[in-house]
């Protein structure tokens, strides 16, 4: 387990069928629950968190992204990317790091202690090492048949407590899991 008194924690939308993200990593699916105007309970978590850690593909989103939705500190993790090609009014705010171990030194040394993480990749890397410490996730009543996972084969045997279950107008319901 990697991480000490730093902790990983998830807000994530997936389709009915377990997807955030079509195949081409499109998210247009999201629209109908965003277009809602109920913020479903980021505010409150997004105010919990230090930093955000997000890979490379969530990135390349949020990169399109108009104007740039964070105000905290983003590290995004790659093995294939480097800070120096970042253009210069992203160099201020995002910073490239090439493995979890080497994101949660940094973290360390800024004194963060709440990392929100971000991308499926990414958060079943964070899970496998044991980084993890609470999921929220909101199911969206649509099944897209096909698309980038939050789940995969790389966590296996987790067990998680259930905190509480939430729906919305929308149909989305939102089920919040702590680590025991
Ligand atoms: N539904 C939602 O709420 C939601 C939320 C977030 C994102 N998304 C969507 O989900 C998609 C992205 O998810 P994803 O699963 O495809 O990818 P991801 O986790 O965002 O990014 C994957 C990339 O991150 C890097 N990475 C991941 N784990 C790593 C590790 N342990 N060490 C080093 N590098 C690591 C690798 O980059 P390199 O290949 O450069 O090494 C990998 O290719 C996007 O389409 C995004 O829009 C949806």
């Amino acid at each position: 387990m990697i991480g000490g008194v730093l902790q990983g924690h998830v807000f994530i939308a997936t389709s009915l069928d377990g997807f955030i993200a079509r195949d081409d990593g499109s998210i247009d699916w999201l629209n109908a629950a965003n277009a809602a105007g109920e913020d479903h309970g980021y505010g409150d978590f997004i105010a919990g968190m230090d930093a955000i850690l997000m890979g490379r593909e969530t990135f390349r989103t949020v990169a399109g992204f108009e104007p740039w939705p964070f105000q905290l500190p983003v590290l995004v993790l790659s093995r294939t990317q480097d800070s120096a090609l970042l253009p210069a009014w992203l160099a201020e705010r995002v910073a490239i790091v090439r493995s979890l171990p080497e994101a949660t030194a940094l973290a360390a040394a800024r004194g963060w202690r709440n990392l929100y993480i971000d991308g499926g990749e990414t958060i079943r890397s964070a899970l496998a090492a044991g980084l993890v410490r609470s999921l929220v996730i909101s199911r969206l009543p649509v099944l897209l048949g096909q698309g980038r996972p939050l789940f995969g084969p790389q966590v296996t045997d987790v067990e998680v407590r259930h905190v509480c279950t939430r729906s919305f107008p929308s149909g989305l319901v939102q089920s919040r899991y702590e680590w025991p």
